[in-house]
């Protein structure tokens, strides 16, 4: 890496659809069973070496990659708090944006409100307005979109309004005028995701579409992740559809190439330039031609071939470069159906300064974006808590956090059962706040140092565990290697608070026995909030 102190860079990556396995709220999608990233694997030919030295491997639910001993980053996964399972939605919430509601659908067409106004705003007639095939709609109306001049409006199964006219008919010009026109329509309840200008050329029968498509991106309702650092006075550089996705908002400069093989191919010119900010990389060779035509070997092949990529990448990065990798939602070649699936998505950060440390399960795309902001030093309101702590703070390590929770036990109040015991827990965002048990001499209402711990982090604001450590001794017995695992009141109350890959380190008082559990393993199927919600 090359001495330049005064850049400042961090590169997002997203994988597009290379979903890690199903979301906690995957039900309410239809998507339980979903695992993106298995699938591919069970092609037989999903081979890694790159992403899994980074730590990929040491991602739960992904060991089948290879788990790296000593990974060269941090590694994590993260769920999607936004009601959806789509690009937009997905790199929205990515850099900062959480949609509480999906982009509307279409499927009995569009309501007469809109049709009418646009009708009147174009002064065109509109053909079809119902869920059709792109190809087939021009092959059935193509002739009367001739004869009549009328749009052929049509819509599918994603939140998109699609206009088709003969371009010796509708000039192009027209068409992305009218696309402007449908833009500025459809907004509020009816603000779809995007609307595609379709021209088509040729005689009937034979229509062909033209290379002229063109996408109307809805622009995102609030400012993003790129708007803080745009306005930050730093470079966003958009690569491959990221621009699309945004509307252009907030992107300094849009490298608008297609395909993997071209934007990987523009991220390594790019990190070879100068400059300090924000670049933003789509691959989306994953989504289109392997997700969704379920083809598990082509997928496996497309991040192979990344992977390879990558290795050279990795070594283009500077001082202050920061590197993270993540998906946008899943895909899964192997689930029934065409469709996005709602998984959870990988997340691996590398760079100067990073160390191997498991982010756990964050709660929420936007803690990509609110790391970045945090890297770059951009005022940022966007959602989300940065994990740049919890990768780059030597407190938040687990030696150091076994260790605050010896110094914890120190001060345990217990003079009834001569038991001490400390606790450190550490939060989402970095914070380790420490607890030990305090007795009462009418004994039950003795609180444990794992709960002391958590009290006085939720007291504080804290709503997100990452991990606990816990030191516990015996002063009767002077036992020095027992280890003090959590009672079942702590687990019981963890479960409340924390998901199942929570991680529990149970350590002695000299430090030299230590094993980790995740909460999942110490308290399975115990009772939670959704039994009671
Ligand atoms: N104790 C804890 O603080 N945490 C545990 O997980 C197990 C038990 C305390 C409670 C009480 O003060 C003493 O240990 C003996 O039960």
């Amino acid at each position: 890496m090359e001495n330049s102190t005064e850049m400042r860079r961090a590169f997002l990556i997203v994988l597009d659809v290379c979903g890690a396995g199903e979301a906690p709220d995957a039900a309410a999608f239809g998507d339980v069973g979903s695992h993106t990233l298995a699938s591919a694997a069970e092609s037989g030919v999903l081979s890694l070496p790159t992403l899994s030295s980074l730590g990929m491997g040491r991602i739960e639910g992904l060991s089948f990659l290879g788990a790296a001993e000593k990974p060269l980053g941090a590694w994590g996964r993260m769920r999607e708090l936004s009601n959806g399972k789509d690009t937009t939605t997905g790199h929205w919430e990515l850099a900062g944006l959480v949609s509480e509601s999906p982009p509307p659908t279409y499927p009995n067409g569009f309501p007469p409100e809109i049709i009418e106004a646009f009708e009147k705003e174009t002064g065109r007639g509109v053909l079809v307005n119902r869920t059709y095939s792109g190809t087939e709609v021009i092959a059935k109306y193509g002739e009367e979109q001739i004869r009549t001049g009328k749009l052929i409006v049509y819509t599918s199964a994603d939140s998109v309004f699609q206009i088709a006219a003969h371009t010796d008919v509708v000039p192009l010009e027209e068409l992305y005028e009218d696309c402007r026109i449908a833009r500025r329509l459809l907004v509020g309840r009816h603000a779809v995701g995007r609307v595609i200008a379709r021209p088509f050329t040729g005689s009937a029968p034979d229509f062909v579409r033209t290379a002229d498509r063109r996408d109307f991106s809805l622009e995102p309702p609030k400012d993003t992740l790129l708007d803080a650092v745009k306005n930050a006075g730093m470079e966003t550089v958009a690569v491959g559809k990221i621009s699309d996705i945004f509307a252009g908002k907030g992107i300094t400069r849009s490298v608008g190439v297609h395909g993997n093989p071209a934007c990987m191919e523009a991220a390594s010119a790019i990190a070879e330039e100068r400059f300090s900010g924000f670049c933003f990389m789509n691959l989306v060779d994953t989504d289109t031609n392997c997700g969704h035509r379920r083809d598990k070997r082509l997928f496996a092949e497309t991040l192979n071939a990344f992977d390879a990529w990558l290795s050279g990448f990795l070594p283009r990065l500077r001082e202050g470069d920061l590197l993270m990798i993540t998906a946008d939602h899943g895909c899964d070649p192997g689930f029934r159906g065409t469709d996005h699936t709602r998984e959870l998505v990988p997340l691996l950060v590398y760079g100067r300064g990073i160390s191997a440390r498991n982010l756990g399960l964050r709660s929420g795309f936007s803690d990509a974006g609110a790391t970045v902001a945090a890297w770059l030093k951009v005022p940022y309101s966007g959602a989300g808590t940065s994990f740049l702590p919890l990768c780059t703070d030597p407190s938040c390590g687990d030696d150091a956090l076994c260790t605050a929770a010896r110094e914890a036990m120190q001060k345990a109040y217990s003079p009834y059962s001569m038991c001490s015991v400390g606790a450190a827990l550490l939060c989402a965002d970095g914070k380790v706040y420490t607890g030990f048990n305090i007795e009462n001499a009418s004994f039950s209402p003795t609180v444990c140092a794992e709960r002391t711990a958590f009290i006085r982090a939720l007291c504080d604001g804290e709503r997100e565990f990452t991990a606990i450590a816990i030191c516990g001794t015996n002063n009767r017995l002077r036992r020095e290697g027992d280890l003090f695992t959590p009672c079942g009141v702590c687990r019981q109350f963890m479960r409340e608070f924390c998901g199942g890959s929570f991680r529990i380190l149970v350590t002695t008082p000299r430090g030299d026995c230590r094993e980790e559990y995740t909460l999942a393993e110490l308290f399975p199927r115990g009772f939670g909030p959704e039994q009671v919600n």
